[in-house]
């Protein structure tokens, strides 16, 4: 009997798993039956922007965190298709930072041209997963969100790719309760043009926090602090940003910060992170772990240690992503077409032990990106995943963290980023980033600005 596999999430995971099975069958492999199940109304997860925020026209918790002006945060060549080539997407180079529009144009194409939209059953959310009563598959329950109505089927092997940063990680401090402003997480953060004038507070000191302070600043916000738990990130932050140690109270509007130093504010926004949450997964089936870049409990960052047959796909802290991802959904889809064989559990421990005191070691940025590459090395010599120039992305990973530390505005400026697929130097863009304030994809794409100075 024909097996069956269910992918739960349509997001890049999700969208690279079906392109894994099609390249398989086009070859002429027997692949199995797959379905995906994606709650939202198309492909791209956090790609896909939405407007809303809070709960859907369904009732259930909006997936997206992305919001207007985002462009990537690292090179485009970072993240490239071995099989799928920018160059071949937009039939000539361009510029190394896009825009999401242009992101989600490219991951787009890749998934018209397998045409894998016909494997997804969109506006469908799973709420359960568990193993079936003889033990050798699982009951996957799945509710239509337009009709309301449930059912459940039988499924061989079960892919989850629901990501996780959209469920937020909200701490409190207090006088939070009476803060006249607004407080909101990064989750729910939408448009910078909200907050023009306005005195902000950023909590955290990651990825959020410096790019959702930069795009307040771009767009006209008044004076910006960046209040870090643990360390600064401690860029040369342009005027009318800066960072102070961490926050310890409010009184009214009134931030009193570990230094000693108050700011009046008038809106907060928690760049804190989010939750790994899986409440669709029965109880020894759910994984539960920090956001780290080996996550607690699977074989190869995929491979559930108990029961292999359930996999989870990009649950790493993410240096790397849709190249990751495309390594880990090969790797999935070997072990379920038998071209990869699962060595046992103690095996299995023995390896996932091996990378988890690799990741002990690991001393800073530079060490972290040539684990994650390490460990997709480690992947793609076990499958038939076109060839890249790993090392040149180590190379270029590094060089723009140079950039960034050099000048934290205008380090999405460079272009000289080689692709490691076709080898192709991406071109500059006609506006530099702190200055462009348009960010659709006719315009980036298009000729129709004038170069500007740097900030
Ligand atoms: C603000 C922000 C900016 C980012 N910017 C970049 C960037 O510039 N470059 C980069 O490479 N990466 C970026 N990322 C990282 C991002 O995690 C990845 O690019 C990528 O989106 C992860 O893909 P995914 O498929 O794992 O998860 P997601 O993109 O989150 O997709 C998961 C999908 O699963 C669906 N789903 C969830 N639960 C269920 C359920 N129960 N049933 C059915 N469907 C479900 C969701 O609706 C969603 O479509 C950013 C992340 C954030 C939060
Ligand atoms: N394209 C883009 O430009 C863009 C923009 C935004 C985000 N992203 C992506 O989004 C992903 C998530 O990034 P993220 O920054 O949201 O999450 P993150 O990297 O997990 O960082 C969470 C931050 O929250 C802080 N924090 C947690 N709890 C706190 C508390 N109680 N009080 C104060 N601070 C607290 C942490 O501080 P400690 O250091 O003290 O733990 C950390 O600095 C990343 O993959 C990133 O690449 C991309």
């Amino acid at each position: 009997m024909t097996e069956r596999v269910a992918i739960i999430g349509a997001g890049p995971c999700g969208l690279a798993q079906l392109h894994a099975f099609e390249e398989a069958r086009k070859q002429g492999a027997t692949t199995p039956e797959v379905e995906c199940f994606e709650k939202q109304s198309y492909w791209g997860g956090l790609w896909n922007y939405t407007w809303r925020t809070g709960l859907d026209e369904f009732g259930e918790p909006v997936h997206g965190s992305m919001y207007r002006y985002l462009w990537s945060n690292a090179p485009k060549e970072l993240l490239e298709f071995a099989d799928y080539s920018f160059d071949y997407h937009f039939g000539r180079a361009i510029p190394s930072f896009p825009p999401r529009e242009v992101l989600y144009d490219y991951i787009s194409g890749r998934a018209q041209k397998n045409d894998v939209g016909r494997f997804i059953q969109y506006n469908t959310a799973v709420r359960w997963v568990d193993n079936d009563t003889s033990g050798s598959g699982y009951e996957v329950t799945i509710e239509e969100l337009n009709t309301g109505n449930s059912r459940t089927e039988y499924f061989d092997y079960v892919i989850v790719g629901t990501g996780h940063f959209s469920i937020p990680n909200v701490p409190e401090y207090p006088g939070f309760d009476r803060f006249p402003g607004r407080i909101l997480h990064s989750h729910d953060f939408r448009d910078a043009n909200e907050f023009v004038g306005k005195r902000l507070l950023v909590m955290g000191s990651s990825y959020s926090a410096e790019d959702i302070a930069l795009q307040c600043k771009k767009y006209g916000s008044g004076p910006i602090t960046i209040s870090y738990r643990t360390s600064p990130m401690g860029f040369d932050w342009p005027d009318g940003i800066e960072e102070v140690p961490q926050l310890t109270q409010m009184s009214g509007s009134t931030a009193y910060f570990r230094d000693g130093s108050t700011r009046e504010i008038d809106a907060i926004i928690l760049c804190t992170g989010y939750q790994h949450s899986f409440p669709f997964m029965a109880e020894d089936l759910k994984l539960t772990t920090s956001n780290r870049l080996y996550p607690d409990n699977l074989y190869k960052g995929v491979f559930w240690l108990d029961d292999p047959n359930v996999m989870y796909l990009g649950m790493q802290d993410q240096y790397y992503t849709f190249t990751m991802f495309d390594a880990e959904a090969w790797l999935a889809r070997d072990y379920i077409i038998g071209r990869f064989a699962m060595p046992g559990y103690t095996e299995r421990e023995q390896d996932y032990r091996k990378w988890r005191e690799y990741e002990t070691q690991l001393d800073g940025a530079f060490d972290d990106i040539d684990f994650q590459a390490d460990h997709i090395a480690d992947m793609t010599q076990l499958t038939d995943y076109p060839a890249f120039d790993i090392d040149l992305t180590r190379e270029m990973f590094k060089q723009w963290e140079e950039h960034k530390d050099e000048n934290i505005v205008t380090y999405r400026d460079h272009y000289q980023f080689k692709s490691p697929v076709t080898g192709t130097t991406s071109t500059p863009h006609h506006t530099d980033w702190w200055y462009a304030l348009d960010d659709r994809m006719t315009t980036y794409i298009g000729d129709g600005m004038q170069k500007t100075q740097s900030a």
